[in-house]
């Protein structure tokens, strides 16, 4: 078979990688792929948002199955433009990827069908979120309805910074016409979760489970990243957790999907908040989690194109899902400075350290070929991540395997996975 994966970060080199394991594959392709992607997959330099041009080469190269991983492209209708120009692809159909690109929808979508969730109300109007703000109950949650990098969420301890929220995100776009509409929600404690599965239209199968770190610096401070680092499995994610999430969150939403005639196919990702109240959905992504893939996939037994193509088959109650018994970390490399302003273009030393280590891998996030050196393109430019016996083994592998590899301006969070191990 000859597959082309749509993206090129840190989580399409993981789905590559073990893609590459099966021995169905005999070609693979990658647009825009990176340096460590090449490995593996021949990177052609397509955006994945240039639709056209990845459907024409997709036909000049006769590919049998695409796989799109990035939330952009699968919202806008990729998956669709393939299967129109006759090409087999994994991931949602835009109508059902709407649970990711509008935050309303998918809250409407949960009130509608009981699943449990923060309280909310959805805005159009600016002036009505302002009056509603007036009376709400601090701290409270303002979100961009529409797709703004993961960064379109903004906690709001008080009211002045609430009426400021408002402002940026609806009158100063601040995060472009994502800000059109929003939605004002009530403010949740408790554990995060992530849980990716794999869903064919009707049947869900829960992959480990993992969590993310998403400020920039250490013990959670500084600004909200697209991720910083992971842990895999989440030790509060129990199995009694599990099955009520089952009952009350997983197979409810793939079946409030089919009602609506919105058949979802691909991978939801479950943002969770293990309340006192009971497991709660933060958020519906439509697709593999970065950096959590870099923690899930390395742990997966099966072959992921198996996988893959029976959602897009509708086969996936023939398949279980197995996991290996151990735990994964993922320290991200980032560069200083990121999420802001960083610079680019350093070489990276070192990789070769991570050659013939079946515990270790080195994602690529943000890399680049440039002179027959391999430099850094990027704010999150690796993903280190190393397997244990357990979380505390694991992580102190991936501290270890950080230190192989080096470029100017390295930067990484130091306590990825601690509050775990110290819990
Ligand atoms: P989201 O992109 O919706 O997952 O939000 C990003 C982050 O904001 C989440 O990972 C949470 O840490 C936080 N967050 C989102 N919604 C809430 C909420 N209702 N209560 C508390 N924290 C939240
Ligand atoms: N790591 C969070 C995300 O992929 O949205």
């Amino acid at each position: 078979m000859k597959v082309l994966v749509i993206g090129g970060g840190g989580r399409e080199h993981a789905i590559v990688q073990s893609l590459a394991k099966s021995d169905r594959i005999e070609k693979m392709y990658c647009a825009p792929g990176n340096a460590g992607i090449a490995e593996y997959a021949e990177c052609v330099s397509i955006g994945v948002m240039e639709f056209e041009k990845l459907i024409s080469f997709a036909k000049e190269k006769s590919i049998d199955y695409a796989v799109v991983a990035p939330d952009d492209p699968l919202a806008a209708g990729l998956v669709d433009e393939f299967e129109k120009a006759g090409i087999r692809a994994f991931g949602p159909r835009a109508n059902a990827a709407i649970i990711e690109g509008s935050k309303a929808f998918s809250k409407d979508l949960m009130k509608k069908y009981n699943i449990p969730t923060a309280a909310y109300e959805n805005f159009d109007d600016p002036e009505a979120a302002l009056e509603y703000l007036k009376t709400a109950k601090m701290p409270i949650v303002l979100k961009a309805d529409g797709l703004a990098l993961g960064k379109g969420v903004l906690i709001c301890n008080t009211r002045e910074e609430a009426i400021d929220g408002v402002k940026e995100i609806m009158q100063d776009k601040k995060f472009g016409n994502a800000g059109n509409r929003m939605v004002i929600e009530e403010f949740m404690t408790g554990r995060e979760v992530s849980v990716l599965s794999f869903v064919d239209g009707k049947t869900i199968r829960i992959m480990t489970s993992a969590q993310d770190h998403k400020r920039a610096g250490d013990g959670d401070t500084g600004l909200n990243t697209g991720g910083m680092g992971t842990f895999s499995p989440s030790p509060f994610f129990t199995k009694e957790i599990e099955d009520r999430c089952m009952k009350e969150i997983f197979v409810p939403t793939v079946e409030a999907l089919r009602s609506e005639g919105r058949e979802f196919k691909g991978v939801i990702f479950f943002g969770l908040m293990l309340t006192e109240d009971g497991p709660k959905v933060l958020e519906y992504n439509a697709r593999f989690g970065d950096p959590e893939t870099q923690v899930v996939l390395p742990r997966m037994k099966n072959d992921l194109l198996e996988v893959m193509e029976a959602c897009t088959d509708g086969t996936l109650d023939k398949i279980e899902l197995e996991f290996e018994d151990n735990a994964a970390v993922c320290v991200v490399l980032a560069s200083d400075g990121y999420p802001v302003k960083y610079e680019k273009g350093f070489e990276i030393k070192g990789l070769d350290a991570f050659k013939g280590k079946d515990d270790y891998f080195c994602f690529h996030a943000g890399s680049k070929f440039a002179d027959g050196k391999i430099v850094t393109n990027g704010g999150r430019v690796l993903g280190v991540t190393a397997k244990g016996s357990d979380l505390k083994e694991a992580r102190k592998k991936a501290y270890e395997a950080t230190e192989w590899v080096s470029f100017d301006n390295k930067y990484m969070r130091h306590d990825i996975g601690k509050a775990i191990d110290e819990a």
